[in-house]
């Protein structure tokens, strides 16, 4: 009887998992001073300052993750200016993103006024394959600091990103490092879960490719598109 199996299997050899790799851009937004650079900064290189310099134009940072046994997740990072909103080179910037953290500072209420703008400038500017929004998780940073008293409820929150085409939301602190990893890692399932959705795409000037890479061809792994 002929097996199926390579001739590895045949010979008792056990086959390697295939290995997945991937890219993902992830645009990092909202007002100046909220601490966009920061949550970045404690995320990749695990490090806080109270020092304050503001990002000018666009920064970037690499995440690798072992997302399990058999998938390798790379995230670029693009830390946007808060001040850019008021140019014109979003377009640019958010321009094949597959994810978004928008962040605001719980001590200024007008930092989480300003978290619609900067949500509905993402969403007319990048969009998936079939038209929706990218994935995108509101980040309600320095919880570590008392609260400005009109800010939200959870449930408020809750109902708040949903009316609002948010993914999700989290109360985190680069100061003490509280939820960045989590926020991240529920971005990353949101991506992931997309590129299972448009497994093949076609990719036009705005439209986002999911896995994109612009790595050296040899390094070239992206599973999902
Ligand atoms: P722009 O680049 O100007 O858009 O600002 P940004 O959003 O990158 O803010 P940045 O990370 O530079 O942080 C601004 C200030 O807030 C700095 O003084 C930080 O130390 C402080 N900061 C950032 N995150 C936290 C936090 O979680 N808790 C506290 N207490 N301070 C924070
Ligand atoms: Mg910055």
């Amino acid at each position: 009887m002929s097996g199926s199996g390579s001739g590895d299997e045949a010979a008792g050899t056990p086959q390697l998992p295939e290995r997945s790799e991937y890219l993902f851009k992830v645009l990092v937004i909202g007002e100046l001073g909220v601490g966009k650079t920061s949550i970045i900064k404690r995320y990749v290189h695990q490090l806080f300052s109270q020092h304050y310099r503001a990002t000018i134009g666009v920064d970037f940072a690499l995440k690798v993750i072992s997302w399990d046994s058999r998938t390798m997740v790379r995230l670029q990072l693009w830390d946007i200016a808060g001040q850019e909103r008021f140019g014109n080179m979003t377009r640019v910037y958010y321009k094949e993103a597959v994810g978004a953290f928008v962040v605001f500072d719980v001590t200024r209420g007008s930092t989480f006024e300003a978290v619609m703008k900067w949500k509905q400038d993402l969403d007319s500017k990048v969009y998936l394959p079939n038209g929706n929004p990218i994935p995108t998780i509101l980040l309600a940073n320095k919880c570590d600091q008392a609260k400005e008293t009109h800010y939200q409820s959870p449930s408020q929150m809750d109902t708040f990103c949903k009316e609002n085409g948010f993914v999700g939301w989290f109360e985190t602190s680069a100061k003490d490092n509280i939820n960045i990893d989590e926020a991240s890692r529920s971005l990353v399932e949101n991506i992931l879960a997309n590129c299972k959705t448009f497994p093949t795409e076609k990719h036009d000037d705005d439209h986002v490719q999911l896995g994109h890479t612009n790595l050296a061809p040899a390094e070239s792994k992206s599973q999902c598109c």
